[in-house]
């Protein structure tokens, strides 16, 4: 059993928050009967129309995408500019992004019609790793990468512990490459926590989710999770 509203958003009609509007505008039945209150519970057996219209359920899929640079983390843009959604012509489910990559960021983004699921991952109590590499101006010294460690003052507060590793510089150009660790996934964190040591990033790409890696994609390159990733997702963010 579950809720009608939850029901009607995975049958992509509507957002949940809409799906309640609706159900409160007396807009939705249930088995023939119009059902206004929230907190009905129904099976998969049962008749749901949404202004009359039966809905169909949505079969959840979940996509590991290799995002390019210079692409919206979005499902539209009324700049016109190029987003995620635009590397899926051939999937009629409404699927949206689990959390964001920069436009300028490239790497490892995860893609689903299944809220219940994307919300899991993206709530801050779980906990998900994430690795990036930053290319970086400059070469922050042991002590610079040693504060982004401990936590950094940004001006949403100080940053949760992080692990970095310097990877390579180039002494001529002045610049470094850095892999990071965070946990948590507040906008455009790894930038502002390089900005904040003087040490802005040319090049951001994730190169991790969890257990999840690029490997054998390329740039612009989809795969279907099996289901028994999904499964561990799901462990791994109710840990
Ligand atoms: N941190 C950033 O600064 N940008 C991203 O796209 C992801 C994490």
């Amino acid at each position: 059993m579950e809720r009608l509203q939850k029901v009607i958003a995975h049958a992509g009609v509507a957002s949940r928050r809409k799906a309640e509007e609706l159900i409160l505008q007396g807009k939705v039945k249930v088995n023939g009967k119009v059902v206004k209150e929230l907190g009905v519970k129904v099976s998969p057996s049962d008749k749901v129309e949404v202004n009359d219209i039966p809905i169909e359920k949505e079969e959840p899929v979940y996509f590991l995408f290799y995002k390019p640079r210079g692409v919206l983390s979005s499902v539209s843009d009324d700049k016109n500019r190029k987003v995620v959604t635009d590397f899926f012509p051939d999937i009629k489910q409404r699927i949206y992004p689990v959390g964001r990559l920069d436009y300028d960021t490239s790497g490892l983004l995860l893609l689903t019609n299944d809220g219940e699921f994307a919300n899991l991952l993206m709530h801050p109590r779980n906990e998900i790793e994430k690795v990036y590499v930053a290319k970086t101006k400059g070469i922050p010294s042991k002590e610079k990468l040693k504060s982004l460690e401990k936590g950094i003052k940004l001006e949403d507060g100080v940053t949760a512990p992080a692990k970095t590793k310097l990877l390579s510089f180039d002494k001529r150009k002045q610049t470094a490459i850095i892999e990071i660790t965070i946990h948590e996934g507040r906008n455009r964190q790894v930038r502002r926590m390089f900005e904040a040591i003087g040490h802005p990033v040319l090049k951001l790409k994730r190169e991790r989710y969890g257990f999840l890696t690029l490997k054998g994609l390329k740039t612009g390159d989809i795969r279907e999770l099996t289901p028994h990733e999904v499964k561990q997702l799901r462990a791994l963010a109710q840990k």
